[in-house]
């Protein structure tokens, strides 16, 4: 049995990334990988019930953090290690790193605070013995969708009904993008940069190139 992988897909809204999600889990199923597509926050009963607090009610930026935190602890519990622990690749439309760029860069959340819940949030001691990977829990690889916000804005413009962090101003998403990058510079190996700013077949070319580097495909 392949190892599970976990890769999450990162970027502010607007990059572009859901598109590529789905042309991704295509080609490795092609390739003969079992795919679990999921979501956060949300991806289980519960989480998805958090989701929509957090993204229509107003609150403020603890009780945002804490939630998306909760609504996380509850998907590596039932879909995430479940996934990783069959072998399946499990692909993620965000994780802890846009907890890290919006509560955190977007919403000026001290980010020391944020890597304490995320140790306590992402201890899979009590969830699986046996897991092949690295405890607190990390994507094995995460795909950065970066474009300027201004450009993202114009994208986003009249597509739909913006919600509580659509509905922020280019300055936000500024911090956004700035979160996203303390991240990737924390993180070298983990994370891998796509420039977002090319037409739809380049972005998906370099989607591609970061995972057959890898072997993965
Ligand atoms: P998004 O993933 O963009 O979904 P959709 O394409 O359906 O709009 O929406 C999720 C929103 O939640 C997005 O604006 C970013 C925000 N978010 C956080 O602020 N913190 C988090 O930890 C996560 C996972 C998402």
């Amino acid at each position: 049995m392949p190892p599970g992988l976990f890769i999450s897909f990162e970027g502010i809204d607007g990059a572009g990334k859901s598109t590529h999600i789905a042309t991704l889990a295509e080609a490795l199923r092609t390739a003969g990988r079992t795919v679990v597509l999921t979501r956060e926050p949300g991806g289980t009963p519960l989480a998805e019930q958090i989701r929509a607090l957090v993204l229509h009610e107003p609150m403020d930026a603890l009780t945002e953090a804490l939630l998306m935190f909760a609504a996380r602890r509850d998907h590596i519990g039932q879909v995430i290690v479940p996934a990783l622990a069959r072998g399946d690749v499990l692909l993620c439309d965000r994780f802890t790193d846009a907890t890290f760029a919006y509560q955190g860069g977007g919403r000026g959340f001290d980010w020391k605070s944020l890597s304490k819940l995320e140790l306590l949030a992402q201890d899979t001691s009590a969830l699986q013995a046996d897991l092949m990977h690295e405890n607190p829990l990390q994507p094995d690889l995460t795909l950065w969708f970066d474009l300027p916000p201004a450009v993202a804005a114009e994208r986003l413009a009249g597509t739909r009904v913006p919600d509580r962090f659509e509905a922020q101003p280019v300055a936000f998403f500024e911090a956004v993008r700035a979160g996203y990058a303390r991240r990737c510079a924390q993180a070298p190996a983990r994370f891998v940069r796509i420039d977002a700013h090319q037409p739809k077949p380049a972005v998906a070319q370099a989607v591609r190139a970061a995972l057959a580097e890898r072997g993965w495909l």
